[in-house]
């Protein structure tokens, strides 16, 4: 039956069937990263609008037309959380965690919201699993990070992927040459569409993430940053790719690779994926060493990633199947029914997954319904007080003491 109303466009309903699978891929995520020392923290879904607009920028399409802002009942605007690392980040300077030993390494996952055109792998509400590693400066923390990333991949066995590295140098660097891009841009507009001519003076950066063949052509000949990486930066990205190389794991730089946050600088880094289609980033990060001092805090530098586990399921074509149930205990007249419940209540607690009939079925329509479930045994509760087990897959049937069930079918499970 249909009802009148739909679900939201570019949101979507996650069914028990497809549970299993995004519980498996959340498992894997807490393990790996669990593993190196990373601990579980959520924040809010909604928060101040401001922590976006400055934690995200203001000329990023994210602040400029993708969030989800409305007024409470005291007039405050609020935002849906588009992305995770701002608010990370206003809840380590309100929690005092700069004054734990550092790096601070924490993890994440949850919904988050963007008002973008909805396509496959690109919703409105999507999920993110997300690492950040605050307090830091050092190379090593790049790595790990990156290393990290690749590590769940590769558990996963998403096939087909792909890391490129990028620096936008320090803070100050990244600054000048963004005059240096601007004054190019300027001097070549008569060769840009408005869209790309509009934003010379917010985002000049995003120019060479157009697809427009003239900006194009007028980005292969701009001036990139990679090129002008100053001492330090330049130092910095060295021993980040020679710590790379070091664990075994394949890059491309990129140098013209960019972000849609403003707050990245020195390193940033992204995992395509040759199964996604248009959206082909599977997950990507970078290194914020201003975004603490931004929002009120200490110098703090950090680094982190975020993977979008719509685009791991996407990627992985995940199976929606149902789980298997292994235990159906069937009443054959209804005054066994209440036996039944005792026995799957003992075989739940003996960690089977079993299941009985609440429809008050008849004794066929028990049955179906066990097939439907996909059981793998069957208990047939006997109206003389003996039970009968039933194997679903060699449909053989023998005779159980109902009372010894745990300990045979868990002989049976080998
Ligand atoms: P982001 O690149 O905006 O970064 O998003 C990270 C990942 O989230 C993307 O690679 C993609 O898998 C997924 N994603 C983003 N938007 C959508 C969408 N509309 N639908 C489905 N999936 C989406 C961040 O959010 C940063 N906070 C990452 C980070 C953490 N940087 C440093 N620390």
């Amino acid at each position: 039956m249909a009802s009148k109303y739909k679900v939201s466009r570019g949101t979507f309903d996650v069914l028990p069937s497809g549970w299993d699978s995004r519980r498996y891929v959340e498992w894997v995520a807490t393990s790996v990263c669990g593993r190196a020392g990373y601990r579980q923290i959520s924040t809010p879904v909604f928060e101040d609008t401001k922590l976006f607009v400055r934690g995200v920028g203001k000329s990023t399409d994210i602040v400029q037309k993708e969030m989800f802002t409305f007024l409470d009942k005291g007039d405050r605007s609020l935002t849906l959380r588009p992305e995770g690392t701002a608010p990370i980040c206003r809840a380590y300077l309100e929690h005092g965690m700069h004054k734990l030993a550092q790096p601070v390494k924490l993890f994440y996952v949850g919904p988050f919201f963007r008002h973008e055109r909805p396509q496959a792998g690109r919703h409105r509400q999507f999920h993110q699993i997300g690492i950040e590693c605050i307090g830091s400066e050092s190379p090593l923390c790049d790595a790990e990070v990156i290393v990290l990333m690749a590590e769940l991949i590769a558990a996963l066995e998403i096939p087909g992927v792909e890391l490129r590295l990028g620096s936008l140098g320090s803070l100050e660097a990244r600054r000048s040459y963004l005059e240096d891009l601007k004054g190019y841009l300027r001097r070549n507009e008569g060769e840009l569409p408005a869209g790309v001519r509009e934003r010379i003076e917010i985002n000049p950066l995003r120019a060479f993430d157009s697809s427009h063949e003239g900006t194009q052509a007028v980005m292969a000949g701009a001036p990139r940053l990679i090129d002008h990486l100053s001492g330090e930066d330049a130092e910095h990205f060295e021993a980040v790719q020679r710590l790379l190389e070091a664990n075994g794991l394949p890059y491309t730089i990129d140098p013209t690779l960019v972000r849609g946050l403003d707050y990245y600088s020195r390193t940033i880094f992204s995992f395509v994926c040759d199964r996604l289609g248009a959206q082909s980033e599977i997950g990507g990060g970078g290194r914020y060493d201003g975004l603490i001092e931004q929002l009120g805090g200490p110098e703090t530098p950090a680094i982190g990633w975020a993977i979008g586990i719509e685009r791991i399921m996407l990627a992985l074509e995940l199976e929606m199947g149902e789980p298997e149930l292994e235990v159906f205990v069937a009443a054959v007249a209804p005054r066994q029914r209440m036996e039944a419940t005792l026995v799957v209540s003992q075989l739940r607690r003996a960690e089977f997954s079993a299941d009985l009939d609440l429809g008050e079925r008849s004794l066929k329509g028990q049955l179906k319904h066990a097939d439907r479930l996909g059981a793998r045994w069957v208990l047939l509760l006997e109206e003389d007080g003996s039970a009968q087990l039933r194997d679903m897959y060699t449909r053989r049937q023998e005779p159980i003491d109902s009372r010894r069930a745990v300990e045979v079918l868990t002989e049976a499970k080998g």
